[in-house]
């Protein structure tokens, strides 16, 4: 807690937080630092920002498949707005030749790449505009502009030319940052180009596979919980995994068949509390996402978890609240995927202590990070593993495979909060 606090003061005066840029290229696995950043707005409840933003998704992903199956071309909702969590994440990503550095936001809930949002797109010999006009309606936000081709590079010597990208002319709810690397399925690009409404856009990762610059179509993400020892670094991994940040094996999980879920990276857990294995979320299908920075379950199975926790409602930050006494019996909270087990800690179910004024909370509370998705269990998407899941366990998103995988870490069990 107090560990936090130092590098709490920095944040909030410089808001933004970049990782050691370092840079490996390990065969044909590409890793990419990613900056943390973490923007609070005061009091604003963040939980009900959260909670809007799944049912934002949920909502989004039914109308797109009601679309398909009457086969028609559902208007371009990707319904992720990823600007509203408390952490969010971004890389430096070149376009053009020479290269203009943007900051864009990692997403892994939406898949188009763009710029323009705050740093302006600078043409250069290698930007050739497409006849269409592309747009993404992300929930809170949204963006639209004109499709270029252009030299997109994600990291030293490491190219993508004629990678397609998002020039906005317009775009909402993106401040402090220049816009997206969107690393969600192909499929989430579909409708979002105009006349080429049923064409799909390769995402970076599409192309650098196609390219033979990876050899598999997957990328690894690590992220970890901020301490004091080093500055929070997370990493990207494109075409593989960097195991020197997981331990053990990885457990894959198939995309789950249920919809909307499986919109997404969306996959079947459930979930239950303590050694008695008291029962939360039976077997149901939800999302892992990048822009999310709770963990968000349906109605009923938050109502077991504060329930079997001990916990009472705080009025002023939306978020469950622990006594010192209930806290010291805090059990892991057990999600289980494709037939492993990944406990989350009690120190991991904690909220990040030395943030809880930031989100109108009281210093020294205990606040959990599991929060109600506002809907109960049957949506077809009843949960969301977001950053507080993800800083503890390593995740591959494969799409060669369809298939999420987890990994523990050395920070699984490590006490941050
Ligand atoms: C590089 O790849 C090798 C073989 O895949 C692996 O053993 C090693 O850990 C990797 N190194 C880094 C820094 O990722
Ligand atoms: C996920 O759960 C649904 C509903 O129980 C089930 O039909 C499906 O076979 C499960 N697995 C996958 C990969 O979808």
């Amino acid at each position: 807690m107090a560990k936090f606090s130092a590098l709490l003061s920095a944040l909030v005066l410089a808001s933004v937080v970049y990782a050691t840029p370092v840079v490996q290229i390990n065969e044909s696995i590409i890793t990419v630092p990613i900056a943390k950043k973490i923007a609070l707005t005061g009091s604003a409840n963040f939980v009900e920002a959260e909670r809007q933003r799944a049912q934002k998704i949920i909502a989004h992903g039914k109308a797109k498949a009601a679309a398909r199956a009457q086969g028609l071309s559902a208007a371009a909702v990707v319904g992720v707005p990823v600007t509203n969590g408390v952490v969010t994440y971004t890389a430096s990503v070149g376009v053009g030749s020479p290269a203009t550095q943007y900051d864009l936001l990692i997403d892994t809930g939406s898949s188009n790449t763009w710029v323009g949002a705050g740093k302006a797109y600078v043409k250069t010999s290698t930007s050739v505009q497409t006849k269409d006009k592309v747009s993404v309606t992300y929930g809170s936000g949204s963006f639209s502009g004109t499709e270029f081709t252009d030299t997109v590079t994600l990291a030293s010597g490491l190219v993508i030319p004629g990678q397609s990208i998002g020039v906005a002319s317009t775009s909402t709810g993106f401040s402090g940052v220049d816009g997206i690397l969107g690393i969600g399925p192909v499929d989430l690009t579909l409708d979002t180009l105009s006349p080429d409404t049923n064409t799909p856009i390769p995402t970076v990762t599409d192309n650098l596979f196609t390219n033979g610059v990876i050899s598999s179509n997957e990328i690894g993400i690590s992220f970890e919980p901020t301490t004091t020892s080093s500055i929070t670094n997370g990493e990207l991994t494109f075409g593989g995994t960097d195991s020197s940040k997981f331990t053990g094996s990885i457990t894959f999980a198939p995309i789950t068949g249920t919809s909307p879920a499986n919109e997404f990276w969306g996959i079947n857990e459930s979930i239950t509390y303590g050694t008695s294995n008291t029962a939360i979320l039976s077997s149901t299908a939800g999302i892992v996402d990048t822009g999310t920075t709770l963990i968000l379950i349906s109605s009923d199975a938050f109502s077991r978890y504060q329930k079997a926790t001990g916990a009472t409602a705080d009025r002023a930050t939306g978020l469950l609240k622990l006594t010192t006494a209930n806290l010291n019996k805090l059990q892991n909270l057990n999600f289980n995927i494709n037939g492993v087990t990944f406990e989350l800690t009690p120190n991991a179910q904690l909220f990040p202590r030395s943030l809880n004024t930031q989100i109108g909370g009281t210093a020294g509370n205990n606040y959990l990070v599991v929060a109600s998705i506002g809907t109960p269990t049957g949506e077809g998407l009843d949960f969301i593993n977001g950053y507080a899941f993800l800083e503890r366990f390593y995740s591959v998103f494969d799409t060669a495979n369809k298939r999420v995988g987890f990994a523990t870490t050395p920070f699984t069990t490590a006490t941050s909060n």
